[in-house]
């Protein structure tokens, strides 16, 4: 892991200082970004000789494009191009500019052997943190993607031979949770023969891994990771530019699994025009001073099959706050909750300042009433950054015993629509004879923290 971060600030900051250096040349920011990914992806297939560099150099400095290294990687030029999107003719490459090339190709580190989703960070590593904040686009650290891969594919085991299983992520960014999914897939497989593998990686490329994101070039890198997965080249069929929550993309009811991160915006940084539309085609779940990623649950649950189920990794205040009441009433009336991770006020993704949590939900028509949610709930401590990958691997140990988190089950049919309660049933006795003798509930109270509250409160009760 040490050492997959060591190259990647190698890499990453040797883009740096092309960019920085060059940056002039053209002022189109997504031109320059191409340039780059091209650059990436050419040390990709070089390093892990899927292509021969030295014997294609003079060819690859004349035709500098994706679709031509793509085209020698598959040993013919592409039919159709990898990338939709309208392309300007690319200029061709000065010397400097190819000595750099040819220094990040063949020099150290080498990317043989790596995980391509390591694309997926240089991408995130370029976009300006301006931006970042204002549209929402902080892409789920690997091993979080790898948990929430594991914990919503563990119920499906969807083996190579399910030729109609079919995952989305209806926000994609650049790839982070496709990429844990396909992982996933291949894990659960086992050992599978040459042929197999191959099989199954055009089954995943053709069918089965959905994305959709409005950032074309999120888009691009997406597909260019699913791509670099195979050791044969094959086009990603399912990666789409689009905006999911008002574009008719993706056919509803017509996947097994939603799997997403989707951007936390609120009210203030969306544009009125946008807003309107939204609020009267999500009034179910979106009014007030409501959260984008509310309707990024529903239209969920729009294009899930029955007992499909949906992960997001999202903002904690849909739990409590005033304006995610309807969504509260919505999942609860649409979806058997399957688990919930409360990480508590731990801000496991970096730069992000929202506290996250993580919701499992099932499509359900009918909730049975026994119906249990399996809650991980973080305890308050102060943990350092330097400890979440160890936090996160503890979830997947499945520990009931964690001194981390406590991990209880709670009925479905206990939650109140005006705030979740997420309490092990001993916290919740406690609360209830709080409360016996209190003239008020403790949810009123002003936010001056349930939990502060109730570590005043508990030693009293105890010694009552
Ligand atoms: C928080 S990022 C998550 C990306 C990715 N799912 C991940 O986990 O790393 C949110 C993404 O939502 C995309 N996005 C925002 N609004 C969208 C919409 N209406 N339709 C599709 N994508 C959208 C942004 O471009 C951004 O890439």
């Amino acid at each position: 892991m040490k050492e997959v971060l060591m190259k990647f600030q190698e890499i990453s900051d040797k883009l740096t200082q092309f960019i920085n250096r060059y940056n002039y040349l053209t002022e189109d920011r997504s031109a320059n970004v191409l340039f780059l990914l091209t650059c990436i992806v050419l040390k990709y297939l070089a390093d892990n000789q899927r292509i021969d560099f030295e014997a294609h150099r003079k060819d690859i400095k004349k035709h500098f494009t994706l679709d031509y290294i793509l085209g020698l990687w598959q040993g013919a030029p592409l039919r159709s191009a990898f990338w939709e999107q309208e392309q300007i003719d690319p200029q061709p490459i000065g010397d400097e500019i190819w000595g750099w090339v040819c220094e990040l190709t063949t020099a150290s580190p080498s990317l043989a052997g790596e995980n391509p989703g390591l694309i997926g960070s240089l991408y995130e590593a370029s976009l300006l943190i301006n931006h970042k904040k204002n549209h929402g686009i902080f892409y789920t650290p690997e091993n979080i993607a790898a948990y929430m891969a594991s914990d919503v594919l563990r119920s499906f085991q969807p083996g190579h031979d399910q030729q109609d299983f079919r995952i989305l992520d209806p926000a994609c960014g650049s790839g982070s949770l496709l990429n844990a999914v396909y992982d996933e897939i291949v894990a659960q497989s086992g050992a599978l023969s040459p042929a197999e593998k191959e099989a199954q990686h055009r089954q995943l490329l053709d069918t089965c891994l959905l994305g959709v994101d409005r950032d074309p070039i999120a888009c691009l890198v997406t597909r260019l990771i699913l791509t670099l997965k195979g050791s044969q080249y094959v086009k990603p069929r399912g990666v789409f530019c689009g905006d999911i929550l008002t574009e008719e993309i993706v056919t509803a009811q017509s996947v097994d699994v939603v799997i997403g991160n989707p951007p936390y915006v609120g009210h203030k940084e969306i544009q009125a025009e946008y807003m309107k539309l939204l609020k009267n085609r999500y009034a179910e779940v979106y009014r007030d001073k409501g959260d984008l990623s509310y309707c990024f649950i529903y239209r969920g649950w729009e294009l899930l099959k029955p007992a499909g189920q949906l992960i997001h990794i999202t903002s904690r205040y849909f739990i409590e706050a005033f304006y995610g009441k309807p969504l509260r009433a919505f999942i609860r009336k649409a979806f058997a909750i399957q688990e919930i991770v409360d990480f508590n006020g731990l801000r496991v993704i970096e730069g992000v300042g929202v506290d996250p949590a993580i919701i499992r939900l099932a499509k359900k028509n009918r909730i049975d009433e026994g119906q249990t949610i399996l809650v991980k709930r973080f305890f308050i401590k102060n943990h350092k950054p330097e400890s979440y990958p160890q936090l996160i691997q503890s979830l997947e140990q499945n520990n009931q015993q964690s001194d981390i988190y406590e991990s209880f089950e709670l009925l479905q049919a206990r939650l109140n629509d005006d705030s979740w309660r997420l309490y092990s049933p001993a916290t919740q006795g406690i609360i209830e004879k709080i409360e016996k003798k209190t003239p008020f509930a403790l949810d009123n109270v002003r936010p001056l923290s349930l939990n502060r509250l109730i570590r005043h409160f508990v030693p009293l009760i105890r010694s009552c």
